[in-house]
């Protein structure tokens, strides 16, 4: 359809709307809201939305799926691949006024929240309650917890803890015929027929709009430990990951690793220490969390031990204070800082076995630098849960040739039988690329799908599937 045609529809849309749901727009778009955190260029929607209520998002749903318009849900905009991007002629939908805790259920441990509200402001309200809400991740002070529920996201850990959809226990969802599905619930157990809360959850704003969630709180961990050790090789990186699960058991809370060009960049980074100051093959981020700050601090030390008369770590920190923690945890959230030192870049976030992480670094440095003569990569994250981040890029180049570094990061996680994304999401810029993790059979049936939830295509149209 041309803009002439859009521009109607949304004329049309707008004139369906109820007084209180017409106030939820916002003239002019801010800049902020025409892109997410991926390398595509800004959008400009037709029209924004910033609803205040469940009712609001229905009746903004109902009017433009009538009216043919497509919704694009935005929560913190810190997605990397396009999912929250808007698209032109249709209108944005972000939750950011739906802010705040409904309820904390100490008895039960969970916390009831708008889908709006920061994933920081959900830590903290866990804190102040006693409790703890493990989901964390370096965007943690912008993104949002129904943007966390609807990229499934991952982040620190998930060793201990799962992904997002293992500590959501309900969701209220919008349908985009403007249907609100209640589905909150408190229950860790429950066997009513299909689960209906993880159809938005992961499924990257294409099903339905989240605008509640209940959440699952832990303990409060009395105390965190963190090491930094240096590896001769990656079979060390591999016996260590056993030992600390081993030894560890659930007090181990991340296992990160670093491989060295990986290492270099990030020390670099203004403001990060190297607490090893010397670079090894290999370094790994070991933290747990624990009850008691004597037993725990002397079993990370003996285990350190252990592993150094094993022969597997050649050099180790381990934190003496909280301080330290962060200081460790500063060379693997540098990631985040690396557009200012690199420039533009591509950023991957692949599935893959743990055991076969190095073979498919080595694979795919070669592959990077075949496809794209200059092409470099660098490769860190969350190895003890099999998900390997890599940045690529060619140094100098504008723009970057993303298509030819894409292909060949893909074609290699695809030799690996690896997934083409972990954590972040397909949303536009993985799309192509789908088909080399799942079957024909696995997409058929997202269609149907999508089909049966949004028939007219409503939500976030040409994200994840075409429909
Ligand atoms: P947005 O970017 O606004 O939206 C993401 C997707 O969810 C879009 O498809 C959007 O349409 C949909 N959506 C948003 N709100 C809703 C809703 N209420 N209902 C339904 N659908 C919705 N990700 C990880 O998994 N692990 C990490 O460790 C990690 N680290 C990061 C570090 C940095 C510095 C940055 C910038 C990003 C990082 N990310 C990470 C990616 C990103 O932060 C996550 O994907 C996050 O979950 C996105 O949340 P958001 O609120 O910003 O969502
Ligand atoms: C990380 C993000 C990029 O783990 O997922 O740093
Ligand atoms: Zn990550």
């Amino acid at each position: 359809m041309d803009d002439t045609g859009r521009a109607g529809n949304v004329a049309l849309m707008l004139g369906g709307l109820p007084e209180a749901a017409a106030r939820a727009l916002v003239d002019p778009v801010p800049p902020r809201n025409r892109n997410d955190w991926s390398a595509l260029s800004p959008e400009t929607p037709a029209a924004l939305f910033c609803p205040r209520t469940t009712a609001e998002v229905a009746a903004i749903l109902r009017a433009a799926d009538a009216a043919g318009v497509s919704v694009v849900p935005q929560g913190g905009l810190t997605g990397l691949c396009g999912g929250a991007r808007p698209i032109a002629g249709g209108i944005a939908l972000s939750l950011e006024k739906m802010a705040g805790i409904e309820e904390i259920d100490e008895a039960s441990a969970t916390m009831t929240v708008l889908a709006g509200t920061p994933l920081e402001t959900v830590q903290r309200a866990a804190a102040e309650a006693g409790m703890y809400f493990p989901l964390d991740l370096g965007a943690r002070g912008s993104c949002a917890i129904g943007g966390n529920a609807g990229t499934n996201a991952g982040g620190n850990r998930v060793i201990r803890y799962g992904m997002t959809r293992d500590l959501v226990l309900g969701v209220e969802a919008v349908l985009p015929d403007g249907t609100v599905v209640n589905a909150l619930s408190k229950l860790i157990k429950n066997n009513t027929g299909y689960d209906l809360r993880q159809l938005f959850i992961g499924s990257e704003g294409t099903l339905g709009i989240i605008t509640r969630l209940t959440l699952r709180l832990f303990p409060a961990p009395a105390c965190t430990h963190a090491a930094i050790c240096g590896l001769p090789d990656y079979d060390a990186v591999l016996r260590l990951l056993s030992g600390a699960r081993r030894r560890l058991g659930p007090m181990l809370s991340a296992f990160e690793a670093m491989w060295p060009d990986y290492w270099q960049i990030a020390c670099a980074v203004p403001g990060v220490r190297d607490p090893l100051e010397s670079c090894h093959p290999h370094t790994v981020l070991i933290e747990t969390q624990g009850m008691d700050e004597q037993i725990d601090g002397q079993r990370m030390a003996a285990f350190l031990e252990e592993m150094f008369e094993a022969g597997v770590v050649a050099d180790a920190a381990l934190s003496q204070s909280l301080a330290d923690v962060r200081d460790f945890w500063g060379v693997r959230d540098a990631a985040s800082e690396f557009k200012a030192t690199l420039g533009p870049h591509h950023a991957y976030d692949v599935g893959l076995t743990t055991g076969r992480m190095d073979a498919f670094a080595h694979a795919c440095r070669t592959a990077v630098a075949t496809a794209v003569p200059g092409g470099r990569s660098v490769y860190y994250g969350h190895v003890g849960d099999g998900n390997l981040h890599l940045l690529a890029w060619l140094p100098g180049a504008s723009p970057q040739p993303g298509e030819a570094l894409d292909r060949a990061v893909y074609e290699t996680v695809r030799r690996f039988d690896g997934s083409v994304s972990a954590e972040h999401g397909i949303g536009i810029t993985k799309k192509p690329y789908l088909a080399y993790s799942r079957s024909a059979e696995e997409i058929a049936l997202m269609k149907r799908l999508k089909h049966a939830l949004d028939p007219r295509g409503t939500l976030n149209p040409g994200k994840v599937i075409d429909a």
